[in-house]
């Protein structure tokens, strides 16, 4: 089979790693790819919004399955294009991609379907929103959560402890800081608890998880400092044991699917859940309609199946048919990431030591990465996504961090205590 993989993170360099590894597969091509995709697929000079292009160069080069990494193309209807040209593709069309694009679809879908979720309220000005929202903190709330409807990069989310920031969050949305995905406004609960992110795959007429796993969302040690795009993430996530799993099938999954039926949404896709366990109460504080990064870096670590052929059949609509086989064994991914980020970085900077990280048995996933003049250079924010699997997790923890500590360049830099959560739960 020939495949194309659009993106250009280590999420799309490990699905293609995975992808590589199946004997159906014959060619790989990612657009736009980077440094380290490079290496495993053959790179194509398409931005993931060039829609029609992307469609052309895959009729013209007889792709037999195209697999979506990023949010944004599917929100803007890529699955639809493809669809009209008879190209098999994974992700979920226009309609159904809104579970994603827009917060309020989503909490609209949650409730209809009477998926546990935190209470909110929908605003369109600045007025009402503001009212809300003291009334709140004069009820007792000691935080609340403030989100821009549409697709914001990751910025969009704000979990506020006071009103004064609350308040001024609410002000930059309705004042355009989000374009127009801040021209609607959610406030909501804030919930408490530990996250877990759940996978699962879903072809409208069956879903089925990928085995649970973590991500740490702030940039700083012991969960400090902004949030990021994830600095890491492990697999499987203790938090989630056998009642929490069965609470989430019961409660969430299989009222998704039934809801996806119901609305009659084409959802030939990924459903990417964030979950809040609250008490061992899952709540669901986000859908995503693709592959989280960096959680499916570990995940995929742990799977020992043909992932072609199952997302071949996601597409077809026959996941009833796919196998998906796993490895008990833990893994984990550290990211490393460019000084300063989140905030302004540098780029440019060599990176060295990656053929000694290789040699330690660690897979080491491309995100921000580019050539120049034949050296390996950052050129992202999340820079590389360095995974290792264990007999547990505290091996797979020790086996990441020492290929981490092979690389390095100006100004990179990790979190030190990626899966240090669930090792309380080995005690
Ligand atoms: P979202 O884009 O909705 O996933 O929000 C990004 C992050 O904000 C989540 O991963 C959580 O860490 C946090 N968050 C979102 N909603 C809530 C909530 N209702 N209560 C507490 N934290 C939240
Ligand atoms: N790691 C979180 C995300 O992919 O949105």
């Amino acid at each position: 089979m020939r495949i194309l993989v659009i993106g250009s993170g280590g999420r799309e360099h490990a699905l293609i790693w995975k992808l590589k590894q199946s004997p159906k597969v014959d060619t790989i091509y990612c657009a736009p790819g980077n440094a380290g995709i490079a290496a495993d697929a053959k790179c194509v000079a398409i931005e993931v919004d060039e829609l029609e292009k992307l469609a052309d160069f895959a009729q013209a080069n007889q792709i037999d399955l195209t697999v979506v990494g990023p949010e944004a193309p599917l929100c803007d209807g890529i699955v639809d294009q493809f669809r009209t040209r008879k190209l098999a593709i994974f992700g979920p069309a226009k309609v159904a991609a809104q579970l994603e694009g827009s917060k309020d679809f989503a909490k609209e879908f949650m409730l209809k379907y009477h998926i546990p979720t935190a209470k909110s309220a929908t605003f369109k000005n600045e007025k009402d929103a503001s009212e809300y929202v003291k009334n709140e903190f004069l009820l007792g709330v000691k935080g609340i959560v403030i989100k821009a409807d549409g697709l914001a990069a990751g910025k969009g989310v704000l979990v506020a402890d006071g009103e004064a920031e609350a308040l001024a969050f609410l002000h930059d949305c309705f004042d355009g800081a989000f374009g127009a995905a801040g021209a609607k406004v959610l406030v909501e609960e804030c919930l408490y608890g530990e996250e877990a992110s759940i996978l699962a795959l879903c072809d409208g007429k069956t879903i089925v998880p990928l085995v649970s796993s973590q991500d740490h969302k702030r940039v700083g040690d012991n969960d400090t400092g902004l949030n990021t795009g994830g600095m890491g993430a492990y697999s499987p996530a203790p938090v989630v044991d056998q009642q929490v799993w069965q609470k989430i099938n019961e409660r969430i999954l299989q009222p998704f699917l039934h809801g996806v039926r119901a609305e009659k949404l084409d959802f030939r896709g990924v459903i990417f859940v964030g979950i809040m366990i609250c008490d061992t109460e899952p709540k669901v504080l986000e859908f995503n309609v693709r592959f989280g990064d960096p959680e499916i870096q570990p995940v995929l670590r742990r799977f020992d199946g043909d992932l072609c052929d199952v997302l071949s059949k996601v597409a077809q609509g026959n996941l009833s048919e796919a196998k998906l086989i796993w490895s008990d064994d833990p893994a984990v991914s550290v990211v490393i990431a460019s000084g300063g980020y989140p905030g302004k970085y540098q780029k440019g900077f060599e990176i060295k030591g990656l053929a000694d990280a290789a040699a330690t048995g660690a897979v080491v996933f491309h995100a921000g990465t580019a050539l120049k003049d034949g050296k390996i250079v950052n050129s992202g924010g999340r820079v590389l996504g360095v995974s290792a699997r264990g007999k547990n997790i505290a091996e797979a923890i020790a086996k990441a961090y020492e290929a981490v500590d092979k690389i390095s360049f100006e100004g990179g830099f990790c979190r030190r205590d990626i899966g240090a959560k669930a090792l309380k739960y080995n005690k």
